[in-house]
């Protein structure tokens, strides 16, 4: 949640920073700000809205080569000009950005007041440029250490001196930060996405660290003045990744990259001379792997679901007793971490507080946690013991696509290597491998459902509510396509399993009320077409998912989408996309934004 960037070098910052916070956007985009220095002139200019209301208002030629900038998701305070980064320090000298929410904020700022201290703003960040300022004797990085060391909670920040021209010192707790280093540049920023079009060399920053930039270099710290030895790492993706190259939306572009996306996550992760998965970054042994009892999955969001539909399936096909635990809830619930338990953080973005947090207090209790992570060099990535990056490549717009189903990759690919080295026979094991390797071509085919998607979400999004209803695999889809719809057209919708209707929820059903059943051909198709007959018999119109040419489920159903038909262990793929296009056409239909939803924002980095 909010995006921070920084540059310093021969040219000028402000296109540089309004550049970069426009591919931070997605992180929080209710408030936009930058401070741009011109000799010992700090300039701030901020303004509610999004970064392209920012852009408006910043002079073509502002002059200044070094700078910081913010994208803001309010914590503390309303979305008001004032409450906006960056924020200065009473002297008017310091200029700071911040993601993050310092907890003890509150204590802090009534000391200051005491003392005569006068804020502009309702926000936790201003209490850092005050007490920055306070401990500033000539040096910039020596304050900003002193004044973090007061901080409670989490924080990502850049700041300026107007004494000290061309230097940014950044710091890190909890939230992200990363140097880029360019040709007699540098740059700072939450993620790389801004700094790519610059550098593609970048050093990733942990907690306690201390980044102190120049046109010429960059040094990190530890708070106690300590140098820590950081390697240059290389992003591994180009800029056009990041564009939306012709689609009129990134989470359309996303939804349409998956065949390329889940085969990247399958690539070079499938032996065929043993039939099982390949898995390279998990640093276990077999031994490790295979004395593993019990699975635990921690995660958020749309990466909980696809965690749902790991458990099921390591439990079902490898045999191994597997749970998803909301990462928000198993962090506080003091967990039991058994010996030979193998827990999982899934996280797209790799920065997720709930489950960041989660795994920190499962691996202080001895447990073993490996990443599912998409961004490369991520903070769940670095802390876990091992793991599984997704490479789906860089997802921009806030709902969750292409990441899920290469989250699914993963799990599919981690399923056969645990059930292979438990009672999976080779010939299963290749019948599984071979259904796998035709995922991609299949996603490819559900795509080509766009059109009729469309004519049925033009149909039924004036609707008010939706249920979205299926069972054992189909039930998280079934959470999904709810999720999915409410984030981006924020029509109310509910996802169940199909069986849990009857004890609760029929009672919403009403010729108003859409139900979209997910039916595949699987062992549960009977079961699942008797729920559907028990939503028509009282009058719910019934939206089916299910499988081309299955005519009691299209004569059921009051509209219909035929997906390919494949092993039925492998319907969460094929059902992915259908349902992200259903909810991205209502939103369309109903003019939303569709990559940047009210409220939300990407990689939430707050609890
Ligand atoms: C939904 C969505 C969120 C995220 C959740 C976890 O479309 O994007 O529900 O899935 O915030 O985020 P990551 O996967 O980055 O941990």
């Amino acid at each position: 949640m909010c995006g921070i960037v920084g540059y310093t070098g021969p040219r000028r910052a402000a296109p540089v920073l309004v550049e970069g916070l426009k591919r931070l956007e997605y992180r929080g985009y209710d408030s936009a700000g930058i401070a741009v220095q011109s000799g010992s002139d700090l300039k701030v200019i901020k303004t509610v809205g999004k970064i392209a209301r920012l852009k408006a208002i910043v002079p073509a030629d502002l002059p200044g080569t070094c700078g910081i900038g913010h994208t803001r998701w309010a914590t503390h305070g309303g979305v008001t000009d004032a409450n906006a980064h960056p924020h200065r320090d009473p002297t008017g000298k310091i200029v700071l950005v911040h993601n993050g929410i310092v907890e003890n904020y509150k204590g802090i700022k009534e000391k200051l007041q005491a003392k005569g201290a006068v804020f502009l703003s309702e926000t936790d960040t201003e209490v850092i440029a005050h007490l920055i300022a306070r401990y500033y004797e000539g040096d910039l990085e020596k304050a900003v250490k002193a004044a973090v060391q007061r901080l409670e909670g989490t924080y990502g920040i850049a700041v300026m001196h107007a004494d000290e021209p061309g230097r940014i010192v950044g710091a890190r707790k909890g939230s992200p930060l990363v140097v880029g280093v360019g040709e007699g540049e540098m740059l700072l920023a939450s993620d790389v996405t801004a700094m790519v079009a610059h550098t593609k060399r970048v050093v990733y920053m942990n907690d306690g660290e201390v980044a102190d930039i120049r046109p010429d270099g960059f040094t990190i710290t530890d708070l106690d003045d300590r140098p820590v030895d950081k390697r240059i790492d290389s992003v591994d993706w180009d800029l056009g990744e990041i564009e939306k190259e012709g689609f009129s939306c990134y989470m359309e572009k996303e939804i349409f990259e998956q065949p390329e996306s889940i085969g990247r996550a399958l690539s070079g992760r499938l032996d065929a001379e043993f039939a099982t998965g390949k898995l390279g970054g998990l640093n276990l042994t077999p031994q490790q792997l295979h004395s593993m009892q019990r699975i635990k999955i921690i995660a958020a969001g749309t990466s909980w679901h696809a965690g749902l539909v790991g458990a099921y399936l390591l439990e079902s096909v490898a045999r191994i007793p597997a749970a998803a635990e909301l990462a928000s809830e198993i962090r506080y619930r003091n967990p039991v971490v058994e010996p030979n338990t193998l827990f999982l953080a899934v996280s797209q973005s790799g920065e997720t507080a709930d489950t960041l947090y989660a795994m920190r207090e499962v691996r202080r209790k001895g447990g073993t946690v490996l990443g599912i992570c998409n961004v490369v060099g991520s903070t769940i990535a670095r802390e876990s013991d091992g793991g599984v990056y997704v490479h789906s490549g860089p997802e921009i717009a806030v709902a969750s696509t292409k990441a899920f189903t290469s989250q699914l990759a993963a799990f599919y690919t981690l399923t056969l290597l645990l059930a292979r080295m438990h009672d999976m026979s080779p010939t299963e094991g290749r019948r599984f491998m071979e259904a796998l390797r035709s995922v991609p071509d299949k996603v490819a085919r559900t795509l080509t459902l766009r059109d009729q998607i469309q004519a049925i979400a033009k149909k039924y999004a004036k609707a008010r509510d939706f249920l979205f209803l299926g069972r054992n695999l189909m039930y998280p889809l079934a959470l999904e396509g709810a999720l999915k719809l409410k984030e981006i057209s924020y029509i109310h919708a509910e996802g169940y399993g199909a069986g849990e209707i009857k004890h609760g929820p029929i009672a919403l059903v009403s010729p108003e009320t859409p139900s979209v059943f997910l039916v595949p051909d699987d062992f549960l198709r009977e079961k699942t077409l008797s729920n559907m007959k028990e939503i028509k018999a009282r009058g719910g119109p019934v939206i089916a998912f299910g499988v081309e040419g299955d005519e009691d489920v299209r004569e059921l159903a009051d509209d219909f989408i035929g997906v390919p038909k494949i092993d039925e262990r492998f319907y969460p793929f094929l059902m992915s996309a259908p349902l992200q296009l259903f909810a991205y056409f209502c939103a369309l239909e109903l003019n939303r934004d569709v990559d940047q939803p009210r409220n939300l924002a990407k990689s939430v980095t707050v609890e």
